[in-house]
């Protein structure tokens, strides 16, 4: 059997390399994990370099995305997104051409899943986003649910006579017409935003209890040309102002989870369907498995 015998680290950092090194005690790896050479090993008994190797573990792409599981019992990724690969591909946005242009770290004062059940509806939208509110056409605001993910259907109101509000999320302006924006949750920590030529990425890291890192990145098929070049600073602009936003209401949120007036509250059928699904995923991960 074999089994993982790297406490030190073998890579780090971006590039590529043609095998692994421990930066501990120099053990070299070849990339598919076999050991190739433990320095100083001659005498030992019951040596058997083939038994020592890194242990493997999920790895699958996607367009640019790489998906690293360690848990061998996890779905596979295919189960996880579903339909949202075919769905993504027939809609005609060409994600393996995508590149990171901008990445934003924002570190919020509350749970984890304080802010994916803020993400999750559009219940808050009127009263936490009257920007965002402007925008969409909020009594045709949904969230369909399935088994790992939901996506968000978010359809924006048609442009008044004059043309859009300049500094508007394009996120809505272009989520009409055969332009339909896609926008996915996959559980437990990953959003999806893809649009014709680009695309944003959330993903939530859960620091200890009470605080969270939100990377927010976006890639871009044509860095710094094209049409959409500008109205994508104006969608980065714009989902600035909505995370700060809902970084205020998880923070308060957050605090207000200590109050010892609260016990437990109940869930709106027609606006937080999604943060239902995503608590009872939760709730299965933490039980059943
Ligand atoms: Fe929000």
């Amino acid at each position: 059997m074999s089994v993982c015998t790297a406490p030190g680290t073998v890579a780090s950092g971006k590039g590529n390399r043609k095998s692994l090194q421990c930066r501990y005690h120099g053990w070299f790896y070849v990339l598919d994990g076999k050991l190739l050479n433990a320095p100083e090993f001659e005498g030992v008994r019951n040596w058997s370099p083939q038994e020592y190797c890194l242990r493997p573990v999920q790895v699958t792409e996607w367009g640019p995305f790489v998906f690293v599981n360690l848990d061998d019992g996890a779905p596979r990724l295919r189960e996880m997104l579903g339909a949202i690969p075919a769905e993504v591909a027939r809609a005609g946005f060409d994600i393996a051409d995508m590149q990171p242009v901008e990445r934003r770290d924002y570190l919020v004062d509350c749970n984890w899943k304080v802010y994916v059940d803020n993400y999750l509806e559009g219940y808050h939208i009127p009263i936490a986003h009257p920007g965002l509110f402007r925008e969409i056409d909020y009594d045709q605001y949904r969230v369909d649910t399935f088994r790992y993910y939901s996506s968000q259907y978010a359809p924006i109101r048609p442009a008044p006579p004059s043309g859009p509000i300049p500094g508007r999320d394009r996120r809505y302006l272009r989520g009409d017409g055969e332009q339909q924006a896609l926008y996915y949750w996959v559980f437990p920590n990953l959003m999806l935003n893809f649009y014709p030529d680009n695309m944003q990425i959330n993903i939530i890291v859960p620091l200890d209890t009470e605080r969270t890192l939100t990377i927010f990145e976006w890639c871009f098929k044509q860095p710094g040309s094209g049409e959409g070049w500008e109205s994508m600073q104006q969608s980065i602009a714009f989902s600035d102002e909505v995370q700060r936003e809902d970084m205020e209401i998880c923070n308060t949120v957050q605090r207000n989870l200590h109050s010892r007036a609260y016990n437990q509250g109940r869930f709106s059928v027609k606006r937080e369907n999604g943060v239902h699904h995503f608590q009872r995923l939760v709730a299965e991960y933490l039980t059943d498995k």
